[in-house]
């Protein structure tokens, strides 16, 4: 019987453990998480989702305050287009973010970078370029393009010194999307160096509409890798969404995949960024917990736990200090609902906004609780303590688990000592 650890993820003469910890923003994915996929010899993500925001809270910057402070004059009137993101703050929070990163990597493991397309900050073009130049400055060791199409993101990087040599990959959730991304990229004659096929299974935001219940990530895998035989394309495709056990990852491995991408497994990990009381969250929730919604405002569909505090609030829209899904021309669809129910109630008061959310600041404050399908079985990988609550897993006990389990079994982590 085949173990995870029988396969290697091979990137040009590189040899790595087939096991990628998901980017997951805003700092969910954490440097010591990514750091801890890296020496173990595979490879972790952090994400540059609110990137000034990680800064000051990693190294003290003040990006939010000053950013606040020159648009506070805006805050009461709902037509965001006057804040833009200074752009020298934004590369110099990207570089602190993942040069500092990059600094304590140890081990034979790679750290990615996740970047989100949809993350338009009032400017689409010019930020997604430096936030991906930046990266690539404070030496990444690849990028991972997600939420999005990214039909241009390629050319936005041609020109720096590491176009060539950092590893440039994309996630998808279906054949045509990868078909439009390497028509649009052809003339860069640069392939990806990896795709991640993300199914309908996943945590954050979904590539399928209400009706991902329909599609299932094995058949779109077959699509794809027939797709990348007929063009006679050598790309590793990754697997990921609802991969729970080192068996369910042996079974994409040997349909194909040249990797596993996993996410929702770590969340209870200690090195994760979610506060210890949402880890316990994630641990109780029952089966019925876990919906599907379109509050986000990118326009995705989002998985997430139906008491997430993030539904049903009504704050007032946070865009002058963060405003990180500003479209191009300063509008989010959280300011025209969140206008509807003021004009309904004009006192301000028990504002609720249901059909879409602040998703800046609930994602900032842990108050979004996103979550994988699979996210009702992280009870079943640890122990009860004595009070009632679970007990957290280091993401060596959780990598190791996928890399060596075999028969769908799960270890459980050793007993705490009082
Ligand atoms: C809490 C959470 C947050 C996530 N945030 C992001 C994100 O910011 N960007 C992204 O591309 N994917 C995000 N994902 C998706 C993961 O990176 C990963 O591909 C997917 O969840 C793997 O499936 P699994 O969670 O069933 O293992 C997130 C997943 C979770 C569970």
């Amino acid at each position: 019987m085949k173990r995870l650890d029988d396969f290697r993820l091979h990137f040009g003469n590189r040899e790595l453990v087939p096991i990628i910890i998901g980017g997951m923003g805003v700092d969910i994915s954490t440097a010591k998480l990514a750091l801890e996929a890296a020496r173990l010899g595979g490879i972790g993500h952090i994400s540059d989702a609110m990137v000034q925001d990680v800064s000051d809270r990693r190294f003290d910057t003040a990006f939010v305050k000053e950013k606040t402070k020159l648009y506070k004059h805006n805050i009461s009137n709902s037509d965001k287009s006057v804040v833009q993101f200074n752009l020298s703050h934004l590369a110099e929070a990207t570089r602190l973010h993942v040069g500092q990163t990059m600094e304590a990597k140890r081990g034979d493991g790679m750290i990615f970078i996740n970047c989100m397309e949809k993350l338009t900050m009032n400017g689409p073009r010019e930020t997604l370029q430096v936030r991906l130049n930046s990266a690539l400055d404070a030496g990444i060791d690849g990028i991972t393009l997600s939420a999005g199409l990214h039909l241009g993101s390629f050319a936005l990087m041609a020109d720096h010194p590491r176009f060539r040599d950092a590893k440039l990959g994309i996630i998808v959730s279906s054949v045509r999307a990868l078909q439009l991304f390497l028509r649009k990229t052809a003339r860069l004659d640069r392939l990806p160096d990896f795709i991640v096929l993300e199914g309908p299974l996943a945590g954050g935001h979904l590539g399928f509409g209400l009706d991902w219940a329909a599609f299932d990530l094995a058949t779109i895998m077959q699509e794809i890798l027939q797709y990348l035989k007929t063009e006679k394309l050598d790309i590793p495709l990754i697997a990921a969404g609802g991969i729970f056990t080192g068996s369910d990852a042996v079974s994409f491995m040997e349909q194909g995949a040249a990797a596993v991408q996993v996410a929702t497994r770590f969340t209870v990990a200690t090195e994760c960024g979610l506060p210890s009381k949402v880890k316990q969250e994630y641990f109780r929730a029952s089966e019925d917990d876990i919906v599907v919604n379109t509050i986000s405002p990118t326009g995705y569909p989002m998985r997430m736990l139906k008491n997430t505090p993030a539904i049903g609030a009504g704050i007032r829209p946070n865009c002058e200090a963060y405003g990180y899904l500003l479209d191009g021309s300063g509008n989010c669809s959280y300011i025209n609902a969140y206008n509807e129910q003021i004009a309904q109630h004009p006192d301000g008061k028990n504002i609720s906004v249901r059909d879409k959310t602040c998703l800046c600041t609930h994602m900032r404050n842990y108050n979004c609780w996103t979550c994988g399908s699979t996210t009702f079985r992280l009870k079943d990988t640890t122990r009860r303590l004595p009070d009632g609550s679970y007990q957290e897993l280091s993401a060596e006990h959780i990598f190791r688990d996928y890399q060596f389990s075999v028969n769908n079994e799960i270890l459980l982590p050793e007993p705490l000592t009082v």
